[in-house]
């Protein structure tokens, strides 16, 4: 199958210093894939290299068969790749319906078809009918999580980037997230996820990616990498060598 998303030996950083080095990677249509790494491995700063926020100073990325290598954020968007940035970024003071609407900002939408496009976000979030016009900060922390990625869905992308949706969620609340990432993949929908809940985000994924220093070093279908050593020694680069017992705790499960 010919992929989705594809990068070819990305380089990129924030200056003149590469933060993510020599990065190559394929998403299918419909794949759910994993990025996982230890915290300043470089996994948001890829995906907002995909996304346009910055451009690869290496390598090729094309979306759909299209090169994005230095397209702006909006074209990205237009093309179908939209970006869930980590920190639930709503607006805090707008009401739910008008967070929803923003997703439709610069769409050239008629009336009509905007509210087809809001009926199916609410079918998807049936909780944020009844609340269209709280304001957002009300909504938990979770709700707020559904809240950015029904505004996503407002654009009908065909693929996302999800940075840390679970992020500091409580447990049914991750529940939940998780929940809402196997509707989107019923919908047909293909996502880069990145996620500190890697036992939980590796476990569904089609194909995972670890991250290591900016360089992917372990890869593979999800479930095989959670079992594969590769994830373990990501985790631990830092303390090279591991305890001196050489059974480090599992860092699947200090990360929860
Ligand atoms: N805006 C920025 N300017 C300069 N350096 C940054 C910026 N954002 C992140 N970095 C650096 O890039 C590295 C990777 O960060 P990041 O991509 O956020 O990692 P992760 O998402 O895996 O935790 C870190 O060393 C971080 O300090
Ligand atoms: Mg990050």
């Amino acid at each position: 199958m010919t992929p989705l998303l594809e990068l070819s030996e990305v380089t990129a950083g924030y200056g003149s210093a590469p933060v993510v080095e020599d990065i190559t990677l394929a998403v299918e249509p419909g794949q759910v894939c994993a990025l996982v790494g230890a915290n300043g491995a470089g996994k948001s700063t890829l995906l907002g290299t995909i996304s346009g926020l910055r451009h690869p100073s290496r390598g090729r990325i094309t979306f759909d068969g299209a090169d994005l290598g230095h397209a702006a954020p909006e074209t990205v968007v237009r093309r179908g790749l939209v970006h869930v940035a980590e920190g639930r970024r709503i607006f805090r003071g707008l009401t739910v319906r008008e967070n929803l609407d923003l997703g439709l900002w610069r769409s050239g939408l008629g009336k009509p078809e905007q509210r087809d496009r809001l009926d199916r976000v609410l079918g998807l979030f049936p909780f944020l009918r009844a609340r269209l016009s709280a304001q957002a900060e009300v909504l938990s922390g979770g709700e707020q999580q559904m809240l950015v990625i029904g505004q996503a869905l407002m654009r009908e992308p065909r693929m996302l980037l999800l940075d840390e949706p679970s992020l500091g969620l409580a447990p049914v609340m991750v529940d939940r997230v998780f929940d809402t990432i196997e509707v989107l993949r019923a919908e047909g929908l293909s996502l880069l996820l990145v996620e500190q809940v890697v036992e939980r985000a590796l476990s569904i994924a089609d194909r995972g990616f670890v991250m290591q220093n900016g360089r992917i070093v372990a890869e593979g279908p999800g479930p095989d990498l959670l079992r594969g050593p590769g994830l373990r020694q990501a985790y631990l680069g830092a303390f090279a060598g591991g305890s001196p017992s050489g059974d480090p705790a599992d860092p699947t499960e200090a990360r929860q």
